[in-house]
């Protein structure tokens, strides 16, 4: 017999083997190793995250597209705010699987994944006063990210479909760690040598505050980001094709 699924993601004959799309590392139930097996298939998806899977419609994470983040970096009514938008984020697919956790009952499932790098785009406007100097300004903004560490934590609910069981993550927690962060700006509106000088200046010996004042809205961009995709997939993946018994 030859299941197909409504998106031709796997061509399930009995007895095993199946068929199925590239994509999909299968892992069995029985296996004792199971969640090492669970690992290499998360692994395994990096390429196909980073070239997007037409047929289920899931774009390319590379780059990863946010839209905005607003953050006030000094205090006071004069206080140095900050504005990037368009931001585009590079290098989350090449993230290797530490650790990953069954969810059990009411627990979570949880992973730790390691990214080498993350470098985010962006365009940046600022206003307020920065040390001295009025920082009313507009140009491009860089991060480099280096030795990021993600820990997530997601609740996931079933559901039964024509095609079978399907897993939907219905909660995600996502905490970084970054070892390096390197913020610049650059090409500032009317090239003001001056207020690029020391923007960056600030931004060199404040990255970690900087870093900290923008984490809570990174954070939770990325885990809705990380739900809509892991969804995508499981939306159009029945749980069998990635766990046969
Ligand atoms: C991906 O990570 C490896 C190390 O794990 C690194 O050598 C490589 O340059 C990275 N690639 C990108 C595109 O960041
Ligand atoms: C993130 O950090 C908070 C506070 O330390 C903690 O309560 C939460 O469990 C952490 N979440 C993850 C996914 O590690």
């Amino acid at each position: 017999m030859v299941l197909v699924s409504t998106s031709v993601v796997c061509l399930q004959h009995y007895p095993q083997p199946a068929k199925c799309s590239p994509y999909i590392k299968q892992c069995r139930r029985s296996d004792p190793g199971l969640t090492d097996c669970l690992k290499e298939a998360l692994q395994h998806l990096r390429p196909y995250l980073s070239s997007g899977i037409p047929e289920i419609k899931l774009p390319s994470v590379e780059p990863f597209v946010m839209d905005q983040l607003s953050l006030q970096l000094t205090g006071g009514p004069q206080g140095y705010r900050i504005n990037l938008k368009n931001m585009e984020v590079f290098g989350a697919s090449n993230f290797t699987v530490r650790s990953i956790k069954l969810a059990d009952g009411s627990k979570p499932f949880e992973t730790r994944l390691t990214i080498p790098r993350l470098t985010i785009h962006a365009k940046y406007t600022s206003s307020g006063v920065l040390i001295i100097i009025p920082a009313s300004g507009s140009g491009d903004f860089d991060a480099v990210f280096e030795g990021v560490t993600a820990d997530v934590k997601g609740l996931v609910s079933t559901n039964e479909k024509p095609t079978g069981m399907h897993l939907r993550v219905e909660k995600l927690d996502l905490n970084l760690s970054i070892k390096k962060p390197r913020l610049s700006v650059s090409k500032i509106f009317n090239n003001n040598r001056i207020l690029t000088e020391a923007t960056n200046l600030f931004l060199k010996e404040n990255g970690h505050e900087v870093l900290r004042a923008l984490q809570p809205q990174l954070q939770k961009k990325l885990s809705s980001e990380f739900t809509g995709i892991a969804n995508q997939l499981l939306d159009n993946v029945p749980i069998h094709f990635f766990i046969v018994d």
